[in-house]
């Protein structure tokens, strides 16, 4: 499998993200997981890019075990090393196995990360030679369309500062909070569009045009096996960052074959 990093600067090559969050509880069932996913995803697999997040405890024994599934965390420390007790650095998710992170995820910001330490994470994770998954999104929606800007200022407050020679690493998640966990019908791809193009626009603004239009945009908030078809075909986006689903293996792998097939659709 190819690298993710490589792939990512290759744009258009469908990347799919699984944030297991605080699950599964125990390293067996997460083994399981993955040998049932791959056991299902076949041919698939070498047209999407995958990279599965597990809790950081289970980083090691995974890679030790599937040596060429890629793998990432779901948060990283913004120091380099030292007395930061319960901080997992980048350089320790890397030397673990890691080779992605996300960054400013909203159960995070929920739990205290300001736009000011997520742009410092962004930076250690970049720094590491890592990928990072910036994640950005609205609590909720209005009709005045407000939450516009909302996705407007994260973009900025996270991106003004990213050396250019580092922006081929770097992914944008759009994940809608109201979408998270929420369940079917969270999201339509009408207004994954509109999110999809608006999250573009302040890319090019924040990095310049041509810049700003090769930075991979994912989504994730409820995608599941019978969502993610219509939310990548109609939704203009590069791919999808699933919670809940990448956690079943045949919800997972149904998401990376619409992955796969939007692909060979767009060729
Ligand atoms: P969900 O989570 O797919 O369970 O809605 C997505 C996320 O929080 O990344």
């Amino acid at each position: 499998m190819k690298k993710v990093g490589t792939a990512v600067s290759a744009r258009r090559r469908p990347l799919v993200v699984g944030n297991w969050k605080m699950n599964p509880p125990t390293l067996r069932e997460a083994i399981r997981i993955i040998t049932g996913f791959r056991r299902k995803v076949g041919v698939s697999l070498g047209r999407v890019d995958i990279v599965i997040c597990p809790p950081f405890p289970y980083l090691a024994a995974l890679r030790a075990k599937f040596s060429t599934l890629p793998l990432g965390v779901q948060d990283i420390s913004a120091e380099k090393e030292g007395a930061f007790t319960g901080q997992v650095s980048a350089a320790i998710s890397k030397s673990c196995g890691a080779s992605l992170a996300i960054v400013g995820h909203s159960e995070r910001r929920a739990a205290g990360d300001g736009d000011e330490l997520v742009a410092r994470k962004l930076a250690a994770t970049l720094g590491a030679g890592l990928v990072a998954v910036l994640c950005v999104g609205e609590t909720s929606r209005d009709l005045q369309g407000s939450y516009l800007r909302v996705l407007a200022a994260q973009i900025k407050a996270s991106l003004s500062g990213v050396p250019a020679d580092k922006l081929n690493k770097l992914v944008v998640a759009y994940e809608p909070v109201w979408a998270i966990g929420a369940g079917k019908t969270a999201i339509g791809p009408r207004e994954l569009l509109e999110a999809a193009l608006y999250v573009r626009k302040c890319l090019r603004d924040t990095l310049g045009a041509k810049r700003g239009a090769a930075v991979p945009i994912i989504y994730g908030g409820s995608v599941d096996g019978d969502n993610a078809a219509a939310l990548i075909s109609e939704g203009e986006v590069d791919g999808f960052l699933p919670g809940r689903a990448s956690l079943d293996p045949y919800q997972f792998s149904e998401i990376v074959a619409a992955a796969a097939s939007a692909r060979r659709r767009a060729k």
